[in-house]
């Protein structure tokens, strides 16, 4: 593929976004950027240094002094660093989950990591997934995708996820963290989970995840080829 092309995959946690895009950027032979991994790498440095999570003034003030960093390994993986250390494990713990959420709802740690995701996608085509990539970090994508389904599709699905880990955590639970991070992230001032009004938006609680993957892939070699 000749041209530079950007994808933006957006939706509400646990829709399938990742599985999606990761997908979607290898069949497209782009790079694809996890920037929710961004946030959670912000949360726990806070949640790290003690700063209390519902303090908006503190963790503005903090948030420059943390060095976050993206990189890929051989395979292509995306890997987030804080400072030397590869926290990629980390910062997929329960706890961190409420603490990106709390800590994307600032905006000076949106303005800096916007910035980084600009940064690690300059100069490649690529395919990120987020909550404001088609309405604020990639306003120009060739494609926009708007992914979503009901917080009970997402809750079940994230419930499964965790009891192949071995962590058996009650369904109510997960869904009531599910609906409580859906408030947060659509409730923020600063660039809250919203549709672009170019989205094309995919409900994936009637499809299976393959068959959404299909379905993007149609899409976008579509706008691939109306740009072309
Ligand atoms: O996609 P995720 O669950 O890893 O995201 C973690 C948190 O980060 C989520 O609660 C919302 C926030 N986030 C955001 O505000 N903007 C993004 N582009 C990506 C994630």
């Amino acid at each position: 593929m000749g041209a530079l092309f950007s994808i933006a995959i957006d939706g509400p946690s646990g829709a399938g976004k990742s599985t999606v895009a990761r997908a979607l950027a290898e069949r497209l032979g782009a790079m694809y950027l996890d920037t929710g991994a961004t946030y959670r790498a912000m949360g726990l440095y806070m949640a790290r240094n003690g700063v209390p999570l519902d303090d908006a003034r503190a963790i503005a003030e903090n948030c420059a002094r943390a060095d976050i960093h993206v990189d890929y390994d051989a395979e292509g993986r995306q890997h987030v660093y804080l400072g030397k250390e590869d926290v990629s494990e980390a910062i997929r713990a329960a706890d961190i989950s409420l603490a990106a959420s709390s800590v994307s709802s600032v905006p000076a740690v949106r303005e800096r990591m916007v910035e980084l995701q600009r940064e690690v996608a300059r100069g490649h085509s690529v395919v990120m997934d987020g909550r404001d990539i088609g309405t604020k970090v990639l306003p120009n994508a060739t494609l926009k995708i708007y992914l979503t389904a009901p917080a009970e599709v997402r809750a079940r699905r994230r419930h499964l996820e965790l009891a192949r880990k071995g962590m058996n955590e009650p369904f109510q639970k997960v869904l009531e963290e599910m609906i409580r991070r859906d408030e947060t992230d659509t409730r923020r001032a600063a660039s809250p989970l919203r549709k672009a009004p170019d989205a094309v938006v995919v409900d994936c609680s009637v499809m299976a995840l393959d068959a959404v993957v299909n379905r993007v892939e149609a899409l976008a070699r579509e706008a691939l080829e109306a740009k072309a």
